[in-house]
């Protein structure tokens, strides 16, 4: 399975879906601005504001780069799909503000193991599974120079694991087992990207309309809320994206500090299309050390 190949196609299929996004459009770009502000002030900062990286930034349907451009003096994009990058491009990097502040990054495998799924074996051995999980959960296939005030992962997380599904097949034994491995490497990747001081975002969809089809007619918040509280009790979820699972792993992995400031936002509903539609919860965290 050509993973780039896959990634691209979904990106294409939602590169027209800017009305469908406006509600989640506005919660990821406040989130983000709202982390911006709880900032230390001994936070390093460019052009007198701080610096931002977006990771999964595809599209950039989901993002209010205007907004964004109010309290970040330096915006990072990263993606796998240079077709996407060159759409976020145009649609985002019109103003000469915006040329000054915005870097769009070379196209990065950010789970640095893309080569390893492609080409795993049906009969891997036990050794074979170990050496690729410990590379995806350490993320050392992932070179990034340099380190941001905020990293927000926008909705990458559950496209890592499905890469995970589409290359090994979801029957595979290791399939688990390699799917938390990617979801501790992505926290791992975000964490060393943070500067001390700093904070990560990791905004994740954890369920779809596919198996959960009340959420397309779920029209406010209170709904919404019930319907994840139903979706989290009968494990209706994506594997690797339970937000509690995610913070008790950014616990262990960030140990060096024990009062670890975090939180699991309120989730709400990201409507991608008329048909399908996602509940998606932010989990923030600080880096203290
Ligand atoms: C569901 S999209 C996020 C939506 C996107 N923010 C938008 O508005 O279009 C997930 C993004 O993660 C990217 N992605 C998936 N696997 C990746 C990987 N291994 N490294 C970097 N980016 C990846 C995809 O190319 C895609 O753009």
């Amino acid at each position: 399975m050509d993973i780039l190949n896959e990634q691209s196609q979904i990106n294409s299929k939602s590169r027209d879906a800017w009305e469908h996004f406006d509600s989640h459009r506005t919660r990821v770009t406040d989130l983000i601005v709202h982390v911006a502000s709880k900032l230390p002030s001994s936070t390093k900062i460019e052009n007198g504001r701080p610096s931002l990286a977006i990771f999964g930034a595809g599209n950039g349907n989901d993002l209010n780069v205007e907004r964004l451009l109010e309290s970040f003096g330096r915006i990072h994009i990263f993606d796998l799909d240079q077709d996407a990058l060159k759409r976020f491009q145009a649609l985002h990097c019109q103003s000469k503000l915006s040329k000054e502040v915005i870097q769009i990054e070379n196209p990065i495998d950010l789970s640095g193991v893309n080569t390893e799924l492609e080409q795993y074996p049906q009969s891997a051995t036990d050794a074979h599974v170990e050496t690729v999980a410990n590379k995806a959960r350490t993320a050392s296939g992932v070179s990034i120079d340099r380190q941001f005030d905020v990293v927000a992962s926008t909705c990458m997380l559950s496209q890592l694991l499905h890469s995970v599904l589409k290359s090994v097949g979801d029957q595979h034994p290791h399939k688990n087992f390699l799917m938390i491995a990617l979801r501790d490497g992505h926290l791992k990747l975000m964490s060393r990207a943070i500067r001390p001081g700093g904070i990560g975002l990791l905004v994740t969809d954890f369920v779809s309309s596919d198996t959960l089809p009340a959420l397309q007619e779920a029209k406010d918040d209170e709904t919404v809320l019930a319907i994840a509280r139903q979706a989290i009790d009968a494990r209706n979820f994506f594997t690797g994206t339970l937000p509690w699972a995610i913070k008790d792993s950014l616990a262990t992995m960030l140990l060096e500090s024990a009062d670890q400031p975090w939180a699991i936002h309120s989730p709400w509903k990201w409507l991608l299309g008329p048909k399908r539609s996602y509940l998606v919860t932010a989990i923030e965290f600080a880096k203290t050390f």
